[in-house]
């Protein structure tokens, strides 16, 4: 007798190809949320996640409003109280596409080359969230779910999800579970499943700086007045010292060193300096000195300028002293770092550093503290449990580098632990433009999450 795993098992690999046009689907709506051009495409994928609920079955499937984009809730309570409830958690928003001249293609129109499905949000995470969703619908082709589950999409994840926390807190009862499962994370390589069990913070600013109260004639007033774009630069360059450090006053304070235990592990997957050389293009890596790349990445701190800009940058000459300057500037934080501090640390090095003929401003963009997640949870242990099974290797256990603002409030607002992974992988070209998703991996994540599902109905793996 076949079991019901091996039913949905099998469903879901006839069905493949139904799977990923409904993926499509979804991938075609400009779900940017960074726009509020973009609005009525963010309610458009919402109201999409919503049908796909109902077409569960999930009655009380619905959107809400969260104060900035809507977060989609449903719940499915098949399995009966002595079984576990789990959050399936996702974000439906995706990263704006540009620069679009670099795209193949168009970046909503997906196409499929060979086993990679390009367009933006393929792999970040539409592609990680209708993983769930088809393993759902495989088991429910047949039956009852073997677990309670409850859903939450929500749709201002690549914006730092700032209302995310009052949300939370309004609405506690609504989404309390035993526990969260976040596909969101990804994964190192193809042949290695991993586990991620932390999340750098992160902590966003726009610096701007006033010189003069208008743009000057630089061969007029060429001279007399500090240049704010080159007072800015200054300002930029020395946060940083040429050994990688970060030297805004007090930044490393809060950071705590990693355990000698720790530090072996997370370095057993290291890769050589070849390996992020071919990743990112670069002709050499560079990173705080004393630390490996793996550390860097996952249990560092950094400092990044997004983006700068100010003066003329049109066609040909303009002779000009720009009156403003303006610098996007981000630090990724690790656990016990909190963006409040890093504020505080930023405003008194502009105040010891910035010249005095000069004003300047900053804003925070976003703030999200860092997460830590418990390597010995039980939910985790079955995860490993079936990705050992499926992908036939035993997960490598991470801290990766990228931020999911949502984990740590789930800790802290709803005493959920997420159990971390993901089927996306690092040449995805997240974020960026060719961004690709590999169906072989969506195929085989499936065939997990429909194994976990199970083996969390039957072990338990307390
Ligand atoms: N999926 C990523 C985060 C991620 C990537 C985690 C790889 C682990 C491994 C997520 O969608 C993302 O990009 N988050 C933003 C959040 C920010 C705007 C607060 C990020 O990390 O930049
Ligand atoms: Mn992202």
């Amino acid at each position: 007798m076949e079991t019901n795993l091996e039913k949905a098992t099998a469903f879901s690999k006839e069905h493949l190809q139904d799977f990923i046009k409904e993926l499509q689907d979804i991938l075609r709506i400009k779900s940017i949320s960074s726009d509020p051009v973009y609005k009525s495409e963010m309610i458009k994928c919402a109201d999409w996640l919503v049908a796909y609920l109902k077409g569960l079955g999930v009655t009380d499937a619905r959107s809400m409003d969260s104060g900035k984009n809507p977060i989609v809730f449903g719940s499915l309570n098949q399995a009966g109280a002595g079984k576990p409830t789990i959050l399936i958690y996702g974000h439906y928003d995706v990263q704006p596409p540009d620069p679009l001249n670099e795209w193949t293609h168009d970046p909503f129109d997906p196409v499929i080359e060979g086993n990679l499905l390009l367009a933006r949000g393929s792999s970040d995470m539409k592609g990680q969230a209708m993983i769930m969703l088809s393993a759902i619908k495989s088991i429910l082709a047949f039956g009852s779910l073997p677990v309670n589950l409850k859903f939450l999409f929500e749709g201002d994840e690549e914006v730092g999800s700032p209302s995310i926390v009052s949300f939370l807190n309004e609405h506690k009862e609504l989404f309390k579970s035993d526990f969260v499962l976040n596909l969101d994370a990804g994964m190192v390589a193809k042949d290695k499943p991993t586990i991620v069990y932390g999340l750098r913070g992160l902590a966003y600013f726009e610096i701007s700086v006033r010189g003069p109260a208008h743009d000057l004639h630089s061969g007029l007033f060429g001279g007399i007045v500090y240049n704010p774009i080159h007072a800015l630069s200054e300002l930029i360059a020395g946060m940083k010292d040429s050994a990688g450090r970060i030297t805004l006053p007090g930044f490393y304070d809060d950071v705590l060193p990693l355990d000698e235990k720790e530090r072996a592990a997370l370095n057993a997957l290291d890769n050589p300096d070849a390996y992020y050389i071919e990743q990112t293009g670069v002709k050499e890596t560079f990173g705080e000195k004393g630390f490996t790349n793996v550390e860097r990445i996952g249990a560092r701190p950094t400092l990044d300028v997004n983006g700068i800009w100010g003066g003329y940058t049109g066609e040909g000459p303009k002779t000009v002293i720009p009156a403003r300057a303006f610098a996007k500037l981000s630090m990724r934080l690790v656990p016990r770092q909190t963006p409040a501090k890093v504020l505080q640390q930023l405003t008194l090095y502009m105040q010891q550093h910035a010249p005095r003929q000069i004003q300047w401003e900053i804003k925070q963009l976003a703030s999200d503290p860092a997460c830590i997640t418990s390597m010995d949870f039980y939910g985790t242990r079955c995860l490993v449990k079936s990705l050992e099974k499926v992908m036939g290797k035993t997960p490598v256990f991470k801290r990766e580098g990228g931020s999911i603002p949502i984990a740590t409030h789930f800790q802290n607002i709803l005493g959920m632990e997420s159990v971390m992974s993901g089927f996306s992988l690092p040449e995805d070209r997240v974020h960026s433009p060719n961004e690709q998703l590999d169906l072989e991996l969506f195929e085989k994540g499936i065939e997990t999450v429909i194994d976990f599902f199970y083996r969390m109905a039957e072990e338990g793996c307390k």
